[in-house]
This record gives C-alpha cells, sequence and structure tokens, in this order.
C-alpha cells in the first residue's frame, strides 16, 4: 500500500530529524531527503506536502543550497521552516537580511491573521527562535501572518498557493503550540488523512513479509537490543517457524538479561531461537587485555566466529535478517547505500552466512517507531525501552582486564543501580545509566575490618543522540540509596563516585 506521504527537504539543520519524526508522529509517513532533489523529481516522488527544513547557512551566500525556483511552481503545499522559510521569500522576491541581533530561545509572537496554519492556537504564544537572518519583506502576493517586536516577518503565507514559511522552530517542545501548527500544515494545508499508524504497519509488514519469504529460511542474529529484537519479532509473526534466531551469548550483557532474551523470545513467543553460550571462550580470548580498542576488536572478531558455527549447523537459508533503522540509511538527508549496519556486532555477519537475500522489515523507521512496533507486538517494556547497551558489552565498562569477579561485581552494582533509577521514576528521563568498576582500589572501613576493595563508578547521561551528552542530576538521596546498597550488598565494592562530566571532552562509556 503507497503511503500519503511528505518530503521533508533537508538544508541541514541540526533540528531535520527531529521535524521528520514528528510529522510522522502525527500519522503522516514522510521521507527526509537531500534538498538538491528537483522540482522533476520531487514530482516523481508525489508528496501531499513538502517542508523545507531549518540549516546552518544565509542565502547570500553563493555556496548555500538553494531550490529550484520550479519547486514553489508545483502547487504542491510547501512549509519552509529557519532557513526553510527565507529560502522561499528569497526565491520568489521577498527580501531577507541579517537582524541587528541574533535571536536564541523563547520569545513570544502574535498571530496578526488568521490562515489555517493559526486554527486552534491562541492569538500569541510561545515559539523556539535560533536565526541571525530574517524575512523583511514578504513575496508579492504574500502576507504577513504573525511577528514579535524584534521579528517582523515570524509566519507568512500565500492561502491559495498553500505556501508558507515560519521563522521559528515548530519541531521543538519549546514552541508552546509547534506542534499544532505542524498538524494544520498537515491536515488543514496539505488534506492528510493520517494513515500511517504502527498498527498499519505491523499488518502490512506482516503481509509483504509472508509474501517474499512464504515457506524459505530466514535466520536472524539476535543481541538483546530492541532493533534485532523486533526486526526478529515481526519476522516471527509473519513466517513462525521459517524464522531461526540466533542469540550469541558473549558473557558480557548485564545481570538477568541473556535470560530475559531466552524467557521471552523461546518461552512466551517460542521462537526457535539457538543460544550460543559462549561467556568462557569470549573470557579466555580476553585474558591479559586491557586496551579498550583491542578489547572490541576481539569481542567483534569473536561474535563473528561463533555465529559462524552456529551458521554452519543450520546450513544455507534464503533471507537473512537486519535491523538496520531509518537512521542509519540517511545521513543528512542523503541516502546512503547502508544495507549493513556498521554496528560490529552484525557488520561482519553477512560475510559468513550462505544467504540469497538481506530482509530489513525496520528500513522505515526511526527507533521510537521501532519501539511502539515493538510494543504493538506485545513485547515486554523490559525489551522494548531497554537503554543503549555498547556491542562490547561490560567489557568497555570494566576498566583494565576482564575478570570473573571483576564481571560479578559489576553485574550487581549495575543492577542495583538500575533498581534504584526504576523506582525513583528517572528511568524514562535518563539516556543511559549503568555502573563502571573502575582498575582501581581503595582502603575502606566495614564492620570493623579494614578493606581494599574496588571503587565503582556511577554513569548516567542525558542526551538526544549520544552524540553530546549531560550528566544527569540524580537526586542526591538516589545516589545515597545506590551508595549504600553496593557497599552492603555487593562483595569487593567499598566506594563509590559519581562521573559528573559531559561528553564532550569525556564521553559516555569509560573506555
Ligand atoms: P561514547 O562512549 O562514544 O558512546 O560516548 C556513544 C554511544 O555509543 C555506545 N557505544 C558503543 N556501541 N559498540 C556499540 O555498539 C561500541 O563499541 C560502543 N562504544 C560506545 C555507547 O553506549 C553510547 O550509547
Amino acid at each position: 500500500m503507497q503511503h500519503e506521504r511528505v518530503l521533508v527537504l533537508d538544508f541541514g539543520g541540526q533540528y531535520n530529524q527531529l521535524i521528520a519524526r514528528r510529522v510522522r508522529d502525527l500519522k503522516v509517513y514522510c521521507d527526509l531527503k537531500s534538498c538538491d532533489m528537483t522540482a522533476e523529481q520531487i514530482r516523481a516522488y508525489d508528496p501531499i506536502g513538502i517542508i523545507f527544513t531549518g540549516g546552518p547557512n544565509s542565502v547570500y551566500d553563493a555556496a548555500s543550497p538553494h531550490i529550484d525556483p520550479a519547486v514553489l511552481g508545483l502547487g504542491i503545499p510547501v512549509l519552509g521552516i529557519c532557513y526553510g522559510s527565507q529560502l522561499i521569500a528569497y526565491t520568489l522576491g521577498g527580501r531577507v537580511e541579517h537582524a541587528a541581533s541574533s535571536e536564541y530561545g523563547k520569545r513570544e509572537f502574535t498571530f496578526v491573521k488568521d490562515s489555517p496554519l493559526s486554527q486552534d492556537i491562541p492569538a500569541r504564544s510561545v515559539c523556539w527562535m535560533s536565526h541571525t537572518d530574517h524575512v523583511t519583506a514578504v513575496p508579492e502576493g504574500y502576507e504577513v501572518l504573525a511577528s514579535t517586536p524584534t521579528c517582523p516577518v515570524t509566519v507568512y503565507g500565500n492561502r491559495e498557493k498553500k505556501i508558507y514559511g515560519v521563522q521559528f522552530h515548530p519541531e521543538v517542545v519549546h514552541s508552546e503550540y509547534g506542534n499544532k501548527l505542524l498538524e494544520n500544515f498537515l491536515y488543514k494545508v496539505c488534506g492528510a488523512k493520517g494513515d500511517w499508524t504502527m498498527g498499519g504497519f505491523v499488518a502490512e509488514q506482516v503481509a509483504q513479509l509472508k509474501e517474499k519469504i512464504g515457506d524459505k529460511k530466514v535466520l536472524c542474529a539476535m543481541s538483546g537490543g530492541v532493533d534485532s529484537a523486533v526486526a526478529a519479532t515481526l519476522v516471527h509473526r509473519a513466517v513462525g517457524d521459517k524464522l531461526v534466531c540466533v542469540f550469541v551469548d558473549h558473557g558480557l550483557l548485564r545481570k538477568g538479561e541473556a535470560e530475559e532474551v531466552m524467557e521471552v523470545f523461546k518461552g512466551k513467543l517460542g521462537m526457535n531461537l539457538i543460544r550460543a553460550d559462549a561467556g568462557e571462550r569470549f573470557l579466555a580470548k580476553l585474558a591479559g587485555v586491557s586496551d579498550p580498542e583491542q578489547k572490541r576488536k576481539i569481542i567483534g572478531a569473536e561474535f563473528i566466529k561463533v555465529f559462524e558455527i552456529e551458521a554452519k549447523k543450520i546450513g544455507a537459508v534464503d533471507f537473512l535478517v537486519q535491523g538496520t533503522i531509518y537512521p542509519d540509511v540517511i545521513e543528512s538527508g542523503k541516502d546512503k547505500s547502508a544495507v549493513i549496519k556498521s554496528h560490529h556486532n552484525v557488520g561482519g555477519l553477512p560475510s559468513v552466512v550462505d544467504f540469497k537475500e538481506i530482509v530489513e522489515p525496520l528500513r522505515d523507521l526511526f527507533k521510537d517507531e521501532v519501539r511502539r512496533v515493538g510494543t504493538e507486538l506485545g513485547l515486554p517494556e523490559s525489551v522494548v525501552q531497554r537503554q543503549p547497551f555498547p556491542g562490547p558489552g561490560l567489557a568497555i565498562r570494566i576498566m583494565g582486564e576482564v575478570t570473573r569477579e571483576k564481571l560479578e561485581t559489576l553485574r550487581d552494582a549495575d543492577y542495583i543501580f538500575r533498581e534504584e533509577v526504576a523506582k525513583a521514576g528517572l528511568a524514562g528521563k535518563i539516556w543511559q545509566y549503568f555502573a563502571v568498576i573502575t582498575n582501581s582500589r581503595t582502603v575502606g572501613v566495614q564492620g570493623d575490618f579494614r578493606t581494599y576493595e574496588n571503587v565503582i563508578a556511577l554513569r548516567a547521561v542525558t542526551s538526544v543522540d549520544a552524540m553530546t551528552a549531560d550528566w544527569a542530576r540524580i537526586p542526591f538521596d538516589v545516589l545515597e540509596k545506590v551508595s549504600n546498597r553496593i557497599t552492603n550488598e555487593v562483595p569487593h565494592a567499598n566506594r563509590i563516585v559519581y562521573d559528573i562530566t559531559s561528553k564532550p571532552p569525556a564521553t559516555i562509556e569509560w573506555e
């Protein structure tokens, strides 16, 4: 089924994926594509509307991305955001100027004229600005629809042509009615019906996978992560026993995780799931190794070897499932031919499996959509809301050599931290939170005895994409409880420290 779709043309702004996610949340499918698409290509794509994103440039720079003016003559509704708005004005003969001073942050703006864009939005509300240039005169035939004291043309448009520009960022949460404005553009201007829902997606994918796979054989590597779990469950829903899953347990997962994978996917869902219990093998390979990059290389290579052994037992298959998701496919709006995730855990798999074709049922979805599909498929919260976890697992949270004893200490400490964060209702507000076992020991006193034991560090960060991160302001009483519990309940830990470094200069993981 061909969904109605919106085209989000990427001019390089930092919120571009966010715009696309908002549109999808409003039940309209959209793709993020490079801004150099021609009018002809756009016509062929056949969108119900086009959104020009923001971007870091000024329309007057020769090197800035511009558009084929014919795009604005296609009769397709257009919404320009920030740079996109300036570009429309510039292209159609309006005026764009450097503002006296850059405007960042919250501003109150006032609608001066009604339009389909302003329906159900109060006359005055708060928006989020981030710009230096702005439109000072609208093109002929266009009207000023909203302004602020310093930004005379905050919103403008032409009702007949269905072309609008907004200087602020409706996609960010600080814009009070930003989502409503996007909804108005989609439903009141573009006439969207809203046919993009996760329930619908599941039904369509299951039908397509059934048709494609039929009674042929499919193989999937499961890591315990959200993407491979949801991809496998979707394929399982479609073809049941034709799917064989291999779960390489490298023994470096958190407490209870490997058991949960087996319980949920084999026990509850009845998947044909093989667990390759390779913990001993990985520990042996890691003995004496303390360099982080070397640990990563060893784990990556070993993972593929173990998977290969299992794949050989299974023999030739027709399809190999990969949990590729939309952000893996797009890179600043340019399609890259990423067929395989760069994630080292699965990156090398195709070379050791005898298969004909790769199946990527999640390739069109953002991460939050993948989670919703997981929920739709009945996966438990613990799987669907799982925080990002590195492929090399706890090996890069154990500074220095990985040993069985350190693994045990770390697992128990980490479990307590996770439990208390969840109890405090903070789990959904923190991007990643985990314990690290530092490679140092300190003197302590426990009971009447002097101890000389491990220092455990707690790491918790807020982030939107892991590219930058800030340390999470976990309340002291929660940290106190975690510290008390770890030192009381976990052997070989006598000191707890909290990491208060942002990224940059640090990274999220310690190694
Ligand atoms: P850093 O530590 O670089 O981490 O700030 C950014 C994000 O990437 C994850 N990470 C990894 N994921 N293999 C992975 O699959 C790795 O080797 C790896 N190293 C870091 C990290 O957990 C965070 O989400």
